[in-house]
């Protein structure tokens, strides 16, 4: 299992081609147009996500509603578009009445991917490095949500800390109907006020969010090689997401602060093993250990600031402030949403790997095999 995505912020539409879903699964394209709605939401988001309105388009690999095993091609066309056309627009350009950015910002792809790529706009640089490519990660990891939802494995996420405003006692029932996706009623208005104030003195504001797996069976992953183990996969790919700047499992850095006795997760039977604890995140040796996944993911302020930091002009080299570009204020609750459909995505990748995966009732009769094995154990 595999995708490539191709496009642009604000370019015409995102393109994608996934590889390696199985034959037989039925798409329902609208959960897949409320994810990506998802994605759009929360407080902190900027005016752009008023426009875009998403919504996926199949072009390949499902007929009559379902998946043929074949690559599927997806496009989510981006409706900010015709604000953009005459210099997003691959050759017809109109180079006369665009202004080239020329004053990179600290935070963002934007100077060094001008290095790198020999550039003198920033343009070509953040157009791809924006975190408007997570459209692709969502289609992608919508589509395993729907796989996964035939093996009863449910993955969902939640905001625990916008800015310093932490949630500490976890109330799961608020968190959709909070608009910052935080588990605390008292928390969430916290938060909004935070960005709020955060907004008015034109700058951005970072935080953590918690994505968690249930019901995978232990064993799923691999210790043999690093290729193999699922958290490494897993961290790779949350660590791609634009702006994430660490993972953790389970307990992840506090358990420097513990003894082994204190956290290793002590090992019980009852029809089945099990565990009295799950410090580790539901991973042992790059396996599932069948706990639930727990991974939490830090992400940096956004780098755009309506206030902008000092840069240098890249013609002039003369001191200059940095880029503006209609921006967010804060992304953690649509970061969530990403977290979610990247671990669907890794958790799909990983079961279809392991088991015969050709079409969907292959996959579900040997993942429920391997269950049932698993209990005679
Ligand atoms: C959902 C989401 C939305 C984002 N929106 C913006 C934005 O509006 N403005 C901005 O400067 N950065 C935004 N970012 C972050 C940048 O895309 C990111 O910081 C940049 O590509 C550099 O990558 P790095 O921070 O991973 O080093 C967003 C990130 C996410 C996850």
């Amino acid at each position: 299992m595999r995708y490539i995505s191709s496009g642009h912020s604000h370019g015409e539409k995102i393109s994608i081609i996934f590889e390696g879903v199985p034959a037989n699964l039925e798409i329902d394209i609208n959960d897949i147009n409320s994810e990506l709605s998802r994605r759009q939401s929360g407080y902190g988001r900027g005016g752009r996500m008023k426009i875009e309105h998403d919504e996926v388009k199949f072009t390949g690999g499902v007929i009559f509603s379902k998946t043929t095993g074949a690559p599927i091609a997806m496009e989510v066309i981006n409706r900010d578009y015709n604000n953009h056309q005459t210099y997003m627009s691959p050759f017809d350009y109109d180079l006369e009445n665009y202004k080239a950015v020329k004053v990179p910002r600290p935070g963002h792809a934007d100077l060094v991917g001008l290095m790198k790529y020999e550039q003198n706009d920033t343009r070509v640089v953040f157009e791809r490095a924006s975190a408007r490519e997570t459209v692709s990660r969502v289609c992608v990891g919508a589509i395993c949500k729907q796989i996964l939802k035939q093996m009863d494995i449910n993955v969902y996420s939640y905001v625990v800390n916008i800015g310093g405003v932490e949630v500490t006692h976890l109330d799961l029932k608020y968190i959709n109907e909070s608009p910052v996706r935080m588990p605390s009623l008292v928390k969430t208005k916290e938060a909004i006020e935070l960005i709020d104030q955060v907004k008015l003195n034109k700058d951005t504001i970072g935080g953590i969010c918690v994505v968690v797996a249930e019901n995978i069976p232990a064993g799923i992953g691999s210790y043999v090689s690093h290729e193999t183990k699922l958290d490494a996969k897993i961290a790779a790919n949350i660590i791609s997401i634009q702006a994430c700047k660490g993972v953790e499992f389970g307990q992840g850095f506090a358990l420097s602060n513990h003894l082994g006795s204190e956290v290793h997760d002590e090992i019980i039977y009852d029809h089945g093993f099990s565990r009295t604890s799950n410090n580790y995140g539901g991973f042992e040796g790059g396996m599932t250990t069948g706990m639930p996944l727990v991974i939490r993911a830090v992400f940096k302020p956004i780098p755009t600031l309506m206030q902008p930091l000092k840069s240098v002009n890249i013609d002039s080299k003369e001191v200059s402030p940095s880029h503006i570009e209609r921006s967010d204020v804060c992304v953690i609750p649509a970061a969530s949403v990403i977290c979610e459909h990247v671990l669907n995505y890794e958790i799909t990748k990983a079961i279809c790997e392991q088991f015969t995966s050709d079409t969907m009732k292959q996959l579900v009769t040997a993942l429920n095999d391997y269950r049932d094995y698993l209990k005679r154990f």
